[in-house]
């Protein structure tokens, strides 16, 4: 069984030889000044100066558009924001429920601010909906993630391997629950930002296409911190990562990547100019294969080797997020020579 940490414990060892990610000492105070993992302050900074303010966004143009999409594009428009709203929704939740079991103090510090964006990018989904239609379409777009079968069966399955760690916590479920998150932040978001980067590229909806990019440069800071959490706790209890529990994870990857195919081909289908189901199907096993890669797991598709959906870079090339997007308002609130530096995100490759 894995505890939840006590809130204050003075008589802790916090000497960094009994600090761990889980299940360490810890008095719960935050000595932001003598963190453990390098890696930590680095990206706190980048996630602080990635702030950002979803109505400094325009999108009077975008509500004109919104009208005249093809019906298809407006169907599938309502339902992947309603899966979109699901999930940050569901993270924003969570998140606290991982938190509570994780003993070192700058990861719970990135751990919240990563909640607070989470609950930033609903409120961006809210914008956006009341910017382009009325309360009851908007409604109506909400209740998609609830009441239509085919999503609801998803968000579902999504939801239950979280649940699964609220039940019954262990050490082995905290890694099969970074894992639902590793996934939900690295793959379910991406067929979703896919679509509407492909609507941005032929002019349609490049307001809300800008509001994506600023959530996209926000969740490549939670992969990294997720993928830096694998790499600490596989250094810290390298017996946990058997060769049953890898096969485990990579299995999830695979149930994942199902699961986001057969979406694809309901919400997306081969309806939409620019797109189609087997683009999307390879582009999403090309990524995981980064994903997989990045946490020491062996890739399910390596001879997906070539990007399927090249065009999805110049919308992610976050290095040049100090100039515009669309031509939009430049929205960057780091002062002026700091040392942000977005080289590390790059090389990512998410
Ligand atoms: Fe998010
Ligand atoms: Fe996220």
């Amino acid at each position: 069984m894995l505890q939840p940490k006590p809130l204050f414990n003075p008589q802790a060892d916090t000497s960094y030889g009994k600090r761990r990610l889980i299940g360490g000492e810890t008095s719960n105070l935050m000595m932001l000044s003598n963190n453990k993992y390098g890696w930590s302050y680095p990206l706190y900074k980048t996630m602080m100066q990635n702030f950002w303010i979803p109505e400094e966004i325009s999108l009077g143009q975008d509500k004109m558009q919104y009208e005249t999409l093809e019906t298809a594009e407006r169907e599938t428009f309502d339902k992947v924001i309603s899966f979109l709203v699901f999930l940050d929704s569901l993270q924003t939740v969570n998140l606290p429920n991982i938190n509570d079991y994780v003993t070192l103090p700058e990861v719970n510090l990135l751990l919240n601010i990563q909640t607070y964006q989470e609950a930033l990018h609903s409120q961006s989904y809210g914008y956006v909906l009341e910017s382009i239609v009325g309360p009851e379409q908007q409604q109506r777009i909400y209740d998609i993630a609830v009441k239509d079968p085919f999503l609801l069966k998803r968000n579902r399955y999504i939801a239950d391997c979280y649940q699964e760690f609220i039940d019954r916590q262990s050490e082995v479920g905290f890694v099969k629950v970074m894992m639902a998150n590793y996934i939900l932040e690295g793959i379910y978001f991406y067929a979703g930002f896919s679509f509407f980067y492909n609507l941005a590229r032929f002019g349609k909806m490049t307001g809300v296409g800008t509001e994506i990019k600023y959530i996209n440069r926000d969740e490549l800071t939670h992969l990294a911190l997720f993928q830096n959490m694998f790499r600490e706790l596989r250094k810290e209890q390298p017996e946990l990562f058997t060769p049953a529990l890898e096969a485990e994870l990579r299995e999830m990857m695979k149930v994942a990547l199902d699961y986001e195919s057969e979406w694809a081909a309901y919400a997306i289908g081969d309806r939409i100019q620019g797109l189609n189901i087997a683009l999307i199907e390879q582009y999403l096993r090309y990524i995981s294969n980064y994903r997989l890669e990045a946490i020491g797991l062996t890739p399910l598709y390596p001879e997906v080797d070539q990007d399927p959906l090249p065009f999805i870079r110049q919308f992610t090339n976050f290095n040049q997020t100090k100039t515009d997007f669309f031509e939009e308002k430049v929205i960057n609130y780091a002062k002026a020579g700091s040392d942000l530096d977005l080289d590390g995100l790059d090389e990512l490759d998410l």
